[in-house]
This record gives structure tokens, sequence and C-alpha cells, in this order.
């Protein structure tokens, strides 16, 4: 792989696919660290005498046009960030679009819509890659969060663009997850909460093989939860996995892997009710009509236990709807708890960096990944397709 410093940018348009995929709520963006994390990229190649054309995709249109998904905002913020102006493309691809990126002069910011407008985009469609590819001179890849999907703007414009190169961004990810977790001090301790569930489970698997203990919160916990026969009330669960999350367990015991399941829960209506409903046992289960929001102090005692001397520890997602402080307080704990070990900790996903800077904790912690699901599968030791198109 060759980056970004090895490349020859004087006077060349070049196409940074970044990942700006941020919260954005009413046309205000909750939490800026990912678009933060692209400035030196950035900065190093305006310096350096090329044009920039950034793309990158927001939340999942799946193919439509969605307003509300537009990256208009995202190009506001960051021309205060860089502290110049940032044009805003109508769309990703197209004639309109080809002649804005040809009026660039150096120095220049133009920040293409949504890639993500077109289903394309996902399909990893090769004349979408191709087209976009040709709107450049030279093509750098900075989007570690997206690094796992093997998108037509992560792998199919490097495949047809005249040069190819990895941002700071990606480099510093790769260089410092790759030395950290290449031969971990032990204990080493993994833990997965958050909300997004699905994509999660199959990582679980492979964590075994690598982990001395997993701890599991946030919404997967309750598929686990129905796993064991208790109730979920109205919880968010995903009952087709029960027979993974199973597995899982199976596994973990045939490893020696300390599982840690939650063994309590804060209930409540649901992530925005002004206060919760109580704690519940997980044998007693979640009453029908509510749900499990976070985890119960129980918990958080037998996380301590199983974080007590570890040497490694990653952790990908908070245990509960932490946004609302009436569930936010097991996270916090959680945090509290990593923040003050003696050890390599590693934060990953944009809700973990929210949590830790909320708890006050985010300089706390060794390291934070801009990747959540990136992270995961780079933790399990899988080659990521961005990498992969940028080596070919
Ligand atoms: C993320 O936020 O994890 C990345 O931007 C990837 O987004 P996705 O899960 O919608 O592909």
């Amino acid at each position: 792989i060759r980056f970004i410093d090895q490349m020859d940018l004087d006077g060349k348009r070049l196409l940074i696919r970044v990942d700006y995929n941020v919260p954005i709520k009413d046309g205000v963006i909750g939490d800026d660290n990912r678009i933060r994390a692209s400035l030196p990229t950035l900065e190093y190649a305006l310096n350096n005498g090329a044009s920039l054309i950034l793309c990158s995709h927001l939340g999942k249109p799946k193919g439509q046009i969605k307003p509300e998904l537009s990256l208009a905002p995202v190009a506001v913020r960051l021309g205060e960030l860089l502290g110049r102006p940032v044009k805003m493309a109508p769309d990703c691809v197209g004639d309109e679009v080809r002649s804005m990126a040809k009026a660039l002069a150096p120095g220049e910011v133009l920040m293409l819509e949504n890639l993500r407008f077109h289903a394309e985009e996902q399909s990893g469609d090769e004349a979408f890659g191709r087209e976009l590819a040709a709107l450049c001179d030279v093509y750098c890849n900075d989007a570690f969060g997206t690094a796992h999907r093997a998108h037509a703007s992560m792998t199919g414009i490097p495949a047809f663009a005249p040069a190819r190169c990895a941002g700071f961004l990606l480099k510093k990810e790769w260089e410092f997850l790759g030395e950290a977790l290449a031969a971990p001090k032990r204990p080493y301790v993994a833990i997965s909460g958050g909300s997004k569930v699905s994509s999660k489970l199959g990582i679980l698997n492979n964590l075994l093989g690598k982990v001395d203990a997993l701890i599991i919160g946030g919404a997967m916990a309750n598929t686990f939860l129905l796993a064991q026969g208790h109730g979920v009330g109205a919880s968010l669960v995903e009952p087709d996995l029960v027979e993974e999350a199973r597995t899982v367990m199976k596994t973990a015991k045939e490893r020696g892997v300390d599982l840690v399941l939650p063994l309590d829960f804060v209930i409540g209506e649901g992530p925005d009710a002004a206060k919760s409903a109580g704690v519940v046992d997980a044998e007693a289960g979640v009453p029908e009509g509510l749900m499990a929001l976070d985890v119960g102090p129980k918990t958080v005692e037998r996380y301590r236990q199983a974080l007590s001397g570890a040497k490694t520890v990653v952790w990908n997602g908070p245990v509960g709807a932490f946004e609302n402080p009436a569930f936010a307080e097991g996270s916090l704990e959680l945090a509290k708890i990593i923040a003050g070990l003696d050890a390599l900790t590693i934060g990953g996903g944009g809700d973990t960096g929210a949590c830790l800077a909320l708890a006050g904790l985010a300089d706390a912690v060794t390291f934070i990944s801009t990747g959540g699901g990136s992270f995961m599968e780079f933790m399990e030791g899988k080659e990521l397709p961005a990498f992969k198109a940028l080596e070919e």
C-alpha cells in the first residue's frame, strides 16, 4: 500500500473517500469526530497543491434520494474546520458534477452528495466506480469506518483510478490496531454492546478464539436473554439469531472463555422514557410491554470482576441507551472501570467515543478508533476490502 505522503499531489485532482457517516438530527451534527479525524489528510493534500473532491455515504438511504441524508450540513461543518469554503455538489455522478470537478483549482474543495443515493454504491457496480474514478488523477481512501464494506467507492474506484493511496487516518488506525492486537497482552477482554445487532453475532464467534473474556451488553444481550429462555418483554431482540447466540454460549464454554452476560437490567417504556421503571434480574425476565434499556448494578459488579487485572481491553458499543440519563449508568460505570485499568484500552465506534466523552474519559483510554463494524472485523483478523483494494 502506498500512503498519501508518497504521492505527487501538485496540481492533481485528489478524490478522497472519507467516512462522514456522522449522527445528524434536524440538520445538526451530533458528533463531528469523524470529520475532525479526516483533517490531517485533507490539510496535507491542500498544502501540497492538490484540489480535493470528497465522497462519503451517510446513513442507509438504499438508493433513494433522502433530503435528510444530504451531506450538505457536513460540507458546512468541514468548511468551518478547514477555514476555507467547501462547495457542495448536487449529486456524486453526472455531467454537472463532472464540470464542477473539472473546474477545481488547487486549494479548492468539493463535497459530493451522498454516494448511497445511488444503489450502485452498495452493489459495488463497476460502471459507477469507473465514473467516479474518472473525476480524479489520484484516489485516496481515508474511510477507516467503512473499510469492511466492499462498495463501489471502496473497491471500484481504486481499480479504475490512475493512481491510489491510503490517507493518514487509514494508516494510523491500521498501524495502531495492527500492532496492539497482533500479540495482545493477556488477559485480553472484549466488550460488545451497541444497538446494531445482527452484523455482530458472527464476529463474536470468531473473537472467542482470541480473547480470555467476552462481555456482552446492549441490544445484543437481549437475544442471549431469549436464548437462555428468559422473558424479554418489548426489548429489541432478534429471534432468528437465538440459535447463533446458543452457539456463542456453547463455544465459549468449550474454549474456556469467560462469557459475561447481564445479570440484571434497568427497564423502561422506551429509550426516550423520562425515567426508568426499575431493575429486574435477568432470570426474572423483562415484564411484558417494557424494554431492557441498560444493565443493572449486579452486572456492573460482574463487569468489574471480569475486567480486573486485564491487560488489553477492546470496547465496541455502549451497554445501554446511554444518550438518556435514565439509562446511562451502566455504560458510564463501564467507561470508568476501563479508564481505571492499567492496560492497553481501545474504544471503537462513534457511540463508544461519545459515551467516553460523556463520562469525561475520552483521554483516559489508549486509543479511540473511528471504526465500529470495521474495527470489530479488523479485531477478528479479517482482511478488510478497503486495504485489499489498495494493494492491487
Ligand atoms: C459505520 O458507521 O459503521 C460506517 O460508516 C459504515 O456504515 P454502515 O454500517 O451503514 O455500512
